[in-house]
């Protein structure tokens, strides 16, 4: 093989690759960290939370509080804790959600509710939960504690409010963009504040790396919304069609009402309000999301968010961990799991 066909067979790295390979010794420390604190003498705890845990995930929470640090210093090992602890509450919301969504594939094995039963799982999640804030107190910031605790509330909030409103089509865009800022973007935005409150950045360079993390969080929830009819189940590493399956209000549903003929509003009256379903209607549910044009609207969407995240990091000092990040922002949509 030629030189130029060995460099065009080897993909890339994407933006995901490039921050973990940046950050490899900063996450070494955080997986010790996360191994050893998952740890109790109640041999289920490690059994269950080891399962999910040593699946993998793509750690980008953990690695967006590290690389928010370096940002403005490279040799504090105060983010090792925090990063941890936000690790540990998205495992702990993942737990709960697979029991509340009835979700029987995560990172690509079957989800531990399924294994392990929904009772295990939400009272592991609780321990999760529990040993993050241990973490947040051992770290001793206030600020922090303020940010992390606030955040685990509304991601509560998000998922009761996408709870209250499934299966209803009047659901507006914006109640939707309510849901998702909760349940996925709070901890993006606070797992990115955590760096420039623990080095002592002003109030504007905290506020800056907030929206980051914010719209990243956005772009990524209308992803992975999309992805859950667009994907398949071994690329996503979780079954597609569950959101349809529990009749969830996500964008794509949203537009594809909207945008539907009289034949097609009649189709997602059925499949949604009446919850009527049958075999073929995800694979008619996903061809309606493509020909009505509701699936390029929600990229689109998702694309605005992408430009505001890279807006906000104009407020930062040009780095090569700026770099990293501005490019990560593109990654939350075009990555495939
Ligand atoms: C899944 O998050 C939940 C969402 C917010 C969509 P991730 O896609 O980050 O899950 P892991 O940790 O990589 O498995
Ligand atoms: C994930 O929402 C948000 C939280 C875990 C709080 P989803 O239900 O859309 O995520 P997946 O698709 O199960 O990963
Ligand atoms: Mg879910
Ligand atoms: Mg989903």
């Amino acid at each position: 093989m030629s030189k130029l066909a060995q460099a065009q067979a080897i993909p890339p790295p994407n933006p995901l690759e490039e921050l973990t390979a940046h950050l490899s010794d900063d996450m070494k420390s955080v997986n010790a960290l996360i191994l050893e604190r998952m740890n109790s003498e109640v041999p289920l705890i490690p059994q269950l939370a080891g399962y999910l845990i040593a699946a993998g995930g793509k750690r980008i929470r953990p690695l967006m509080t590290l690389a928010s640090t370096r940002l403005f210093d490279q040799t504090t090992d105060r983010p090792y804790r925090l990063a941890t602890a936000v690790e540990f509450i998205h495992t702990a919301t993942l737990l709960h959600d697979d029991v509340v969504d009835e979700s029987d594939q995560r990172r690509g094995q079957a989800s531990a509710n399924t294994l392990f039963g929904n009772q295990s799982s939400v009272l592991v999640g609780d321990f999760l939960f529990s040993k993050s804030f241990e973490l947040m107190v051992e770290d001793g910031s206030i600020d922090v504690l303020d940010i992390l605790s606030k955040a685990s509330a509304v991601i509560a909030e998000g998922e009761v409010l996408q709870l209250s409103i499934q299966n209803t089509l009047e659901t507006t865009l914006d109640q939707y963009l309510q849901v998702i800022s909760a349940k996925t973007a709070a901890l993006f935005a606070a797992a990115c504040e955590i760096g420039p409150v623990i080095t002592g950045q002003p109030s504007e360079i905290r506020q800056a790396m907030r929206n980051y993390g914010h719209h990243v969080g956005m772009a990524f929830q209308i992803a992975d919304d999309v992805l859950d009819y667009q994907s398949n189940t071994k690329e996503l590493g979780k079954s597609i069609g569950d959101d349809f399956k529990e009749g969830k209000m996500t964008a794509p549903v949203i537009f594809a009402y909207e945008f539907a003929d009289e034949k097609g509003k009649k189709f997602w009256i059925r499949t949604f309000e009446q919850k009527e379903l049958t075999e073929k209607d995800l694979e008619h549910a996903q061809k309606l999301i493509k020909t009505t044009g509701s699936s390029q609207k929600t990229l689109d969407l998702a694309q605005n968010h992408i430009k505001l995240a890279q807006n906000a990091l104009k407020n930062v000092g040009d780095s090569e961990m700026k770099s990293i990040l501005h490019q990560l922002a593109d990654y939350a949509l075009t990555r495939k799991n």
